[in-house]
């Protein structure tokens, strides 16, 4: 059962993401919390924190605000207070929220608190899998990058900024970060939970390179 303030915050997160691109939109936080609370049944944390942060962490992305990281945080500031909880709290929920977004996985070292451990697994669970591969095609579309191309190989970033300009083909994401996450899990539950999600991104680029090939022998 959801204490009131989660259902607070979850109606005003349904409002804030209500014309987000569907890769971060309302279901996607929803998919999230539910992640999270699996994880959080074996490993503990405290529950509320998790959830908030799960529901709000990309609320405050700074692909909403142009860049602006302020005005996004201050939004998840009020929600929070709207919510009625308590400003430690607001703080330990802010926290997570900047340490866990993946940007390559170049801000991976700093993991302070099993709630920020759980929320950045269950957040990471989403990109792979069966969603995670359709969230993969559906943001290569909305940026309009190839499928897949075999004469541009996937590449090893420098840095955040380099990961997040790349215009490589889709099929190279896969290499590039998503078939990482499964070894970047935190928490033992979530390591679990990712293997079946892993074995399906492999399965999918096995037939996807099989079909992409089929007939070139001939
Ligand atoms: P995070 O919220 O962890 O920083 P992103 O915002 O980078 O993650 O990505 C959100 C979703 O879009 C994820 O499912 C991710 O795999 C996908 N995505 C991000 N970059 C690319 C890319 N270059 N090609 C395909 N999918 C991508
Ligand atoms: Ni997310």
């Amino acid at each position: 059962m959801n204490d009131k303030r989660i259902e607070s915050i979850q109606a005003e997160v349904k409002r804030t993401l209500q014309n987000a691109e569907c890769g971060h939109d309302y279901s996607h936080a929803i998919r999230v919390k539910n992640n999270a609370e699996l994880i959080a049944k074996s490993e503990g944390g405290n529950l509320p924190i998790i959830q908030a942060a799960a529901l709000l962490h990309d609320v405050s992305d700074e692909k909403f605000s142009n860049g602006n990281t302020v005005i996004g945080l201050k939004l998840t500031e009020n929600i929070l207070k709207k919510a009625k909880f308590k400003s430690t709290e607001i703080a330990q929920i802010i926290d997570i929220i900047q340490n866990i977004s993946y940007k390559g996985g170049f801000f991976a070292n700093r993991i302070p608190s099993i709630e920020c451990a759980i929320v950045q697994d269950a957040d990471r669970l989403d990109a792979i899998g069966a969603i995670g591969i359709a969230r993969a095609f559906h943001y290569g579309g909305f940026k309009n990058r190839e499928l897949y191309n075999p004469e541009i190989p996937p590449q090893e970033f420098e840095n955040a900024d380099e990961y997040r300009n790349s215009n490589g083909p889709t099929l190279n994401h896969f290499y590039e970060k998503l078939l990482k996450l499964k070894y970047l899990m935190n928490t033992p539950t979530a390591k679990e939970l990712a293997e079946t999600r892993h074995a399906f991104l492999e399965e999918f680029l096995q037939e996807f390179l099989a079909e992409w090939n089929s007939g070139d022998e001939e």
